[in-house]
Formats: C-alpha cells, structure tokens, sequence
C-alpha cells in the first residue's frame, strides 16, 4: 500500500516537473488571437461559474435601481468597458477577437446571472483572462450602477431607454432586424 501511494505520489512529480519543463522550453502557446477550443471554453467557464458560487457574498444591491443610478451606470459602461464588451450602438467590440478568452458582447448579449454574481466579477476581476478587477479604479457604488445596469438592459425605464436613444442612434431594442443583412438578400 505504501509503495503504491509512494508511485502514485512520484509519477504525479514527473508529470508537473514534465509540465514545468515544457513550458520554460517555449512548447506553451501565448497567442491571445485565437478561440479557446470547446473543451477548454466548457471547463473553465464552470470552474469560474462554480468558484464565484463558493465564494461571492449573496445579497442584494446597497444602490437602488433609479432612472439616475441606471443612467449613471451606463456612463461608467461606456466610459470604461465599453472597449471590450461592445459600445451601446451595439456594433462589436474593437477587441472583440483580440483576447484570450474573447469577451462577451454585454450589450448585444445580456449576462442574465444575478446582481450579486456580476458585482462579484466586476469587483474582483477574473484571473487569467483581460477582465480588470475594478475595485482599486472605481468606487464600490459605481460597480454597484454599472451592474444595476448590465443586470436591465433588457427591461430599462422608459427615461433610461430614451437617454440611450439619444446617446446612440440606435437605442436599446435588442433584436432589432439588421438592415445590412436585408440589403445583401436583395442581391
Ligand atoms: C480589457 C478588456 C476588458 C475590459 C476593459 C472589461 N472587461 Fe469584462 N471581461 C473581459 C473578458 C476577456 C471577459 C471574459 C472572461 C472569461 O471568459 O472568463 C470579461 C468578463 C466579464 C463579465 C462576465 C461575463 C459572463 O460571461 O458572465 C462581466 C460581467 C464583465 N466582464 C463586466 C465588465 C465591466 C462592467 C467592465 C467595466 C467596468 C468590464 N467588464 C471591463 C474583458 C474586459
């Protein structure tokens, strides 16, 4: 029983050192413009899904979910996220293809986890990818407005809904047709 555990305990040494060694050798990939493959989106994405679980606080939003709070919200988006998940005029984002993992499109397509789930990321960053931590660049009550918005885009007050009309051309209907596909159709 002993030797056995002994085997196990060194064949696991030999295969981190092997890993090790691999990858100061420069066998490792650091492309950031390529897709992760299926399996790996599928592990890490539960591995992340499952630690938040463990390890964010429940409990609901100090900042209430006012016309001015969601307005102000959606200043900080586009003023500081905006870059990577997709402006309001919900064209893709300039660095759509340019992470490892590629960020999601928040405005096109709604992270629909709870408030507290958001906050959480949004706070504490995720480790290993290009989302910041933005608890040491904006004040914990602006993550709370910034989530109180990506947390509505979909069921925004009517003044909400008419500031972002003003601010774009668009506004925020999210399944609106696309006139450029309509245009190639007819071709
Ligand atoms: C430099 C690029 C970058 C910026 C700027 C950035 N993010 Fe991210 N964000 C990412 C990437 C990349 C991911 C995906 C990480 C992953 O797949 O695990 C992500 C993931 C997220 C998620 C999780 C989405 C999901 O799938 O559940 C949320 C929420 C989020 N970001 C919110 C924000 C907010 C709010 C801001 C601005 C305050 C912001 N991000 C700024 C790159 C960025």
């Amino acid at each position: 029983m002993g030797k056995l555990i002994l085997g196990i305990f060194l064949t696991v040494v030999v295969l981190l050192l092997a890993a090790v060694g691999l990858a100061l050798l420069g066998f490792l990939p650091t492309r950031a413009n390529l897709p992760p493959p299926q399996w790996e989106r599928h592990i890490t994405m539960s591995a992340l899904d499952n630690s938040i679980d463990r390890h964010a606080p429940r409990g609901s939003s100090p900042v209430p979910a006012s016309d001015e709070n969601l307005i102000a919200g959606m200043k900080i988006y586009t003023m500081n996220c905006a870059l990577c998940h997709g402006d309001l005029d919900r064209k893709p984002s300039a660095l759509e293809h340019s992470l490892y993992p590629p960020p999601p499109n928040l405005i096109s397509d709604p992270d629909t986890d709870p408030e507290w789930h958001i906050f959480y990321i949004v706070k504490n960053g995720i480790r290993y990818t290009g989302m910041p931590a933005w608890d040491k660049a904006l004040p914990e009550s602006d993550i709370w407005k910034v989530t109180a918005f990506l947390s509505r885009i979909e069921k925004l007050p009517p003044a909400v809904q008419e500031y972002w009309k003003n601010a774009t051309s668009g506004g925020p209907v999210v399944s609106a047709p696309s006139p450029l596909n309509d245009e190639h159709k007819e071709h």
